[in-house]
């Protein structure tokens, strides 16, 4: 079977409003989420391509401070948004701090509680779920015909796809008790209590945030309006930890749609008087681009040469974006 192209792709199944590459870190992620923003913005298509790394670089391949900024209009049609953890974390600080103060009937919040909260904050969980957050707030609220993820690498993906799932069990099992509760509580038929209606509101609390969860891990792990591609490069290591990788996915029910190799030296090189040094690294790819043909078979939609520098700025971008759609 011929491999579709990565258009094509596109084009069967316009319902996949959700793209993600992933991949390990230096693969081509981030060029090719920008590569596909862009495609898809010239195809009359509203584009919100965001960052959930930490180290987000879209600034630097957009060439525009976008950092906390929220979504910004990079050209017609492409937006781009690079999520300030550390402000939704500082949210969450002063939200808890209000909280207790309004409990409690204070004015002040004590020294030991207030050592905790910085605590709390400075671990990298705490960034982790502010950044998923933000990211739940971004698929509820809606606006685009695509959201492109500027996913972090392979296992920190895995982390965030986990921690969905953990989260979910989790707060099932503490709503399910609590429901439970308030049932033996009819039953005993006691008198109402000021602890009642908080306890009340925890519940409602918990529902809500469950709501939120499955909304967005339900994205994930949707085959229907979700695409999620892989990124490797011609070379053994990066084969091998792409198809363990590939299985872990697997176990997280995410809905693969097929691989892009990245990072290809144009092979008019071959014909050409080239030093030693660069024939075998063409021998080598010639190796590995088999070996993938072999592996992935029909799966690869796109073939992505190496390019004369690195990829910043749009011009730079339309380039790759001609190559991986072309
Ligand atoms: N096909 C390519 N040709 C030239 N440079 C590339 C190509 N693909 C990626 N790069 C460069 O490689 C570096 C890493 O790419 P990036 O997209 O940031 O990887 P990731 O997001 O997977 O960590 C960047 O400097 C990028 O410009
Ligand atoms: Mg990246």
């Amino acid at each position: 079977m011929v491999p579709i192209s990565l258009a094509k792709i596109f084009e069967q199944y316009p319902d996949r409003h959700y793209i993600m590459f992933g991949g390990k870190g230096g693969l081509g992620k981030t060029t090719f989420s920008a590569a596909a923003a862009y495609y898809l913005a010239k195809q009359g298509k509203k584009v919100l391509v965001f960052s959930v790394d930490p180290q987000a670089s879209l600034s630097d391949i957009f060439k525009k401070d976008i950092f906390g900024k929220g979504p910004t209009e990079i050209m017609p049609n492409l937006y781009a948004q690079e999520i300030d953890a550390d402000h939704r974390v500082r949210e969450y600080q002063q939200e808890i701090r209000q909280k207790i103060l309004d409990m409690y009937g204070m004015d002040k919040i004590p020294e030991e509680i207030e050592s905790y909260i910085q605590a709390a904050a400075a671990e990298p969980a705490m960034e982790e779920s502010a950044i998923f957050d933000e990211v739940v707030d971004i698929v509820v609220k809606g606006g685009y015909d695509y959201y492109i993820y500027d996913l972090v690498p392979l296992g920190h993906a895995l982390y965030y796809l986990s921690m969905a799932s953990v989260y979910d069990a989790w707060i099932g099992k503490i709503t399910g008790l609590r429901q439970q509760m308030r049932e033996y509580d009819q039953v005993a038929a006691t008198i109402r209590r000021d602890k009642d209606l908080d306890e009340d509101a925890i519940l409602n609390e918990l529902l809500y945030i469950k709501d939120r969860i499955n909304r967005s891990s339900s994205i994930l792990t949707d085959k229907q309006k979700t695409a999620f591609f892989f990124v490797l490069t011609p070379e053994e290591m990066i084969i091998n930890d792409t198809l363990k990788a590939a299985d872990l996915f697997a176990k997280f029910d995410v809905p693969l749609s097929g691989y892009i190799v990245n990072r290809v030296l144009p092979a008019e090189l071959k014909g050409q008087n080239i030093p030693e040094y660069l024939k075998h690294r063409l021998d080598m790819q010639d190796h590995y681009l088999k070996v993938i043909d072999e592996v992935f078979k029909d799966q690869i939609h796109a073939w992505v040469p190496e390019m004369e520098r690195d990829v910043t700025g749009l011009e730079m971008i339309e380039k790759l974006s001609n190559t991986m759609f072309g």
